[in-house]
């Protein structure tokens, strides 16, 4: 017998866990479905199975990774979901509780958990090497069999990989490589970041280390057709801090973002280091090589909450918390190594994708959502079309929605051509629907509506793939 959650903001409400799996072979839909949309969109997020153990205080980012899986075909939508069987779910689902602290905090964990690995398999899931792949960023992934989502395991590239690896891994549709990075590769409060290169059969043929000018932690790194660009945002690390009963992560805007260069034919000798003023991103749009430069497009603040500053305050909406879409040049070819900023747009952003087949090439087309910016929840979908230089909305109070995924009409569709899916909470109803809109004309509405029997906890990030 479980027992009941705490009222927490992240456990009640759109993020409240679900507590079931399902299978639902053939979804209500509203309004009509392309006849060319055929694959798949899997999506994870966290669900909790189990409440966090007593006086342990719940983070959104803890809870157990669900994916869901929704297949379009012939006009049908059929929608499974399952947990990843982590190590942690099993263990905590064995013993019908919580033993895991809350982000794995050890002091928290029950003893008979002790040195087991902590995974979540919570935020993203991804196509590659033809695996897929459950990630987040403080471990290794998880792999899945993709039409059932059953686990098969921890994949750590044949043993090769014993370190985190991101959850945003970037793929060049070009040489079907995926690149990736890890936080602290070398341990805990450890300033070295990871960079690798999976080829497209999914074989590990890079493994670079990368010595950062302080730990730090970031979200999401940038690619390009030339360079891989890890960013190290003022969010500092330190274990003297931790040791003499500190915070163990504090935000130090004075110490300013770095952004460190390392061409993607090259090795860690190669990185070079830029510098800009205190920033806080968790996403990218895009980045692409323009001439001697890197375009960054990205949805970011200038200070963040995730942390308190050495002080124990928090950053003031004063500092520039809210994420806006910006735009970043590195001057590779320069001799200054500043960092040049131009705002883009001012409405709160978060959740940006493209067309996934021109990440690390200068795009055209993005989605994100914005709006009301309340614990990441957003109620306006916004196009960006970069050459007409328009942006576009659609949404009301109604929906909360989640990420925007972009599903091309075929696999050589121009860029655009094609559909963006997004899970929304209808909070008139207080159940989920997927949404479906013709890309380039999102002010529309959405063309169908596959209706959901519940509601699917507020999560993450998802992937298409195409039939
Ligand atoms: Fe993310």
């Amino acid at each position: 017998m479980t027992q009941p959650f705490p009222q927490h903001a992240f456990l009640t409400g759109p993020t409240a866990p679900s507590g079931v799996e399902c299978d639902a072979p053939d979804l209500i839909i509203e309004g009509e479905l392309p006849a060319d949309l055929n694959g798949v969109y899997f999506r994870n997020g966290p669900d909790p199975l189990y409440p966090p153990r007593e006086g342990d205080e719940y983070h959104w980012f803890h809870g157990d990774g669900m994916i869901q899986r929704f297949e379009f075909s012939g006009g049908r939508v059929a929608w499974k979901n399952r947990w990843v069987r982590t190590e942690k779910y099993a263990l905590e689902r064995a013993a019908g509780r919580s033993l895991f602290g809350v982000l794995g905090n050890p002091m928290k964990s029950d003893p008979s958990v002790a040195g087991e690995h902590y995974n979540t398999a919570n935020t993203h899931v991804v196509w590659h090497g033809n695996r897929l792949m459950a990630l987040m960023e403080g471990t290794i992934a998880v792999e899945l069999e993709p039409k059932t989502l059953a686990t098969i395991g921890n994949f750590n590239y044949g043993g090769k990989i014993n370190g985190p690896i991101t959850a945003h891994p970037k793929f060049d549709h070009a040489s079907g490589e995926m690149v990736f990075f890890g936080n602290q590769a070398k341990g805990p409060f450890s300033e070295f970041l990871r960079m690798n290169v999976a080829d497209r059969d999914g074989n590990l043929i890079k493994d670079e280390m990368i010595e950062a000018p302080f730990p730090s932690f970031a979200h999401d790194f940038f690619v390009t057709e030339k360079y891989v660009v890890f960013p190290v945002y003022p969010l500092v690390f330190s274990l003297e801090r931790a040791i003499a009963g500190g915070i163990p992560m504090a935000w130090e805007p004075e110490r300013g973002a770095h952004f460190g260069v390392m061409p993607r034919a090259g090795s860690a000798a190669d990185v070079t280091w830029h510098n800009m003023d205190p920033r806080w991103s968790f996403h990218m749009v895009n980045a692409w090589d323009e001439g001697d430069t890197i375009k960054v497009d990205v949805c970011a603040s200038n200070a963040t909450r995730f942390a308190p500053k050495l002080d124990g305050t928090m950053a003031s909406a004063d500092d520039g918390l809210s994420p806006v879409l910006r735009r970043w040049t590195i001057d590779v070819g320069g001799t200054t190594n500043t960092v040049s900023e131009e705002q883009l747009d001012d409405m709160p952003c978060e959740f940006p994708r493209t067309d996934d087949r021109f990440m690390t090439r200068a795009h055209r087309h993005a989605w994100l959502v914005g709006g009301a910016d309340a614990q990441l929840m957003f109620n306006r979908l916004v196009h960006f079309d970069k050459l007409t230089g328009t942006r576009t909305l659609w949404g009301d109070d109604r929906y909360l929605l989640g990420e925007p995924v972009f599903a091309p009409r075929s696999a050589s569709a121009p860029e655009g051509d094609g559909y963006v899916l997004m899970l929304a909470y209808d909070q008139s109803t207080a159940l989920s629907q997927l949404l479906v809109f013709v890309a380039t004309d999102i002010e529309r509405g959405p063309v169908a509506r596959a209706l959901l029997p519940l509601r699917i906890p507020a999560g993450f990030h998802g992937t298409w793939v195409g039939a």
